[in-house]
């Protein structure tokens, strides 16, 4: 079967690494793509906010599957108009999708069905979010209802910053993003990335994450897209991730299907696990980036057929088996990130890093210039390993940083370290 993934990040590097590796797949595709991709894909310059154009191309190169990476065509309704088109696709469905394109939307699934969240209330006006902030005092978080790329969330440690945040979003600094706000509850725990497969009836758990939200060391500094993740995730244990699945996951599959947009595809649900258990932080409709990267390393089985079957709505007896093997990805990013950036700088000796044992490493915002790989984004390297523990992944994925030259790039020096606090018993 031809096969075409929609993204070019690290997460469709990833995705077109795992897929590319299945005996079921004649020729992939992948628009656009970015020079890492190029290695598994053949790279195709579409528009995906452009959907004719995608149909047309599925059409004209016989495309029996498409796997889409981003959120935003997936709450644009890609995968409905690839349906309408006979082509069956990775995702949900627009109006499940909203799970991810709103956060109001998701936290009233979550009120009427019990599902353990924040404490929140809608806000359409500055003056009303104001009188809330003030009644419940900080920290509070300030969430825009709609996609933001990122950057719609604001934990705000004092009143003030509650306030500017409010008239930051209702003053139109995230444009329609920011029209309806939600205000909730700051939770105390430590947050894990988990992931199922859905069919809109059954759910497949797939392993969990954990993320690096902040941008430097010692999680300090802005909000990221996520800085780097490995796995396995010690407080994710098979009790823990059966409440989840039990008590957020399960139910929301329920309401959903009840609604009439039953959710087919990846949900990812950013967890706090607090003292009273797990509490959902948001749902994504889509893989997360980058713990698409360490899923991928550590899943065994062909990934193909648990895909199809999310579309196919067979997953009741699917199973997929796991290497024991963690894995653990750091991020490069071009210096200023997640503020500005400079593109275009050239990054060399990747081939002397991927050398090292157990090393893979994920492109996401690169472009090939001649021989050269260029950095064309903020976020730009996965450099990822496995290893027999995490501490081991993370030497591996540093040795290769060390040997990548590529001044004006930076990463994390401490991936991983909530784990390897505890595998050293500290
Ligand atoms: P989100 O974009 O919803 O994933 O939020 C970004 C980050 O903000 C999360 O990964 C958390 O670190 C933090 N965050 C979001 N909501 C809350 C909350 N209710 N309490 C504490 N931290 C939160
Ligand atoms: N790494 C978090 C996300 O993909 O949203």
């Amino acid at each position: 079967m031809n096969i075409l993934i929609l993204g070019g990040g690290g997460r469709e590097h990833a995705l077109a690494w795992k897929i590319a590796a299945s005996p079921l797949v004649e020729t992939l595709y992948c628009a656009p793509g970015n020079a890492g991709i190029a290695r598994e894909a053949t790279c195709v310059a579409l528009d995906i906010a452009d959907h004719a154009a995608i149909i047309a191309f599925c059409k004209e190169k016989n495309i029996g599957f498409v796997v889409v990476g981003p959120e935003a065509p997936l709450t644009a309704g890609i995968v409905d108009d690839l349906a309408k088109a006979g082509i069956k696709a990775f995702g949900p469905g627009k109006l499940a999708a909203r799970l991810e394109g709103s956060k109001g939307f998701t936290k009233d699934i979550c009120k009427a069905n019990n599902i353990p969240t924040a404490a929140y209330e809608r806000f359409t006006n500055a003056a009303t979010a104001k009188a809330y902030i003030a009644k419940q005092g900080a920290p509070i978080v300030i969430k825009a209802d709609g996609l933001a790329a990122g950057k719609g969330v604001v934990v705000a440690m004092t009143l003030a910053e509650a306030n500017d945040a409010i008239d930051m979003m209702f003053g139109g600094g995230l444009g329609d993003a920011g029209a309806e706000v939600v205000v909730e509850e700051f939770l105390e725990g430590e947050e894990a990335s988990f992931f199922v497969l859905s069919d809109g009836e059954n759910a497949l758990p797939l392993i969990s994450a954990q993320d690096h939200k902040r941008v430097f060391d010692g999680d300090k500094g802005p909000n990221t897209g996520g800085m780097g993740a490995y796995s396995p995730v010690a407080i994710m244990t098979p009790a823990m991730e059966k409440r989840a699945l039990d008590e957020i996951v399960l139910p929301t599959i329920r309401a959903m299907k009840a609604m009439g947009c039953p959710y087919k595809g990846v949900l990812f649900a950013g967890l706090m696990i607090t003292k009273d258990g797990p509490k959902l932080i948001e749902y994504n409709a889509r893989f997360g980036d980058p713990e698409t990267q360490v899923l991928m390393l550590r899943m065994q089985s062909d990934i193909v057929p648990a895909l199809i079957a999310s579309c196919d709505a067979q997953l009741k007896s699917f199973d997929l088996r796991w290497f024991k093997d963690a894995a653990l990805t750091v991020v490069m990013a071009a210096k200023g990130y997640p503020g500005n950036y400079e593109r275009g700088t050239e990054i060399k000796n990747l081939d002397a890093a991927e050398k090292i044992d157990g090393v893979e490493i994920f492109h996401a915002g690169t472009r090939a210039d001649g021989g050269r790989i260029l950095a064309n984004g903020g976020r730009v390297l996965n450099v990822s390993a496995q290893g027999s523990s995490v501490s081991e992944a993370q030497a591996r994925a540093y040795a290769a940083i060390d040997k990548i030259a590529w001044p004006e790039g930076f990463c994390r020096r401490d991936i991983g370290w909530q784990a390897i606090k505890r595998e050293k018993g500290a």
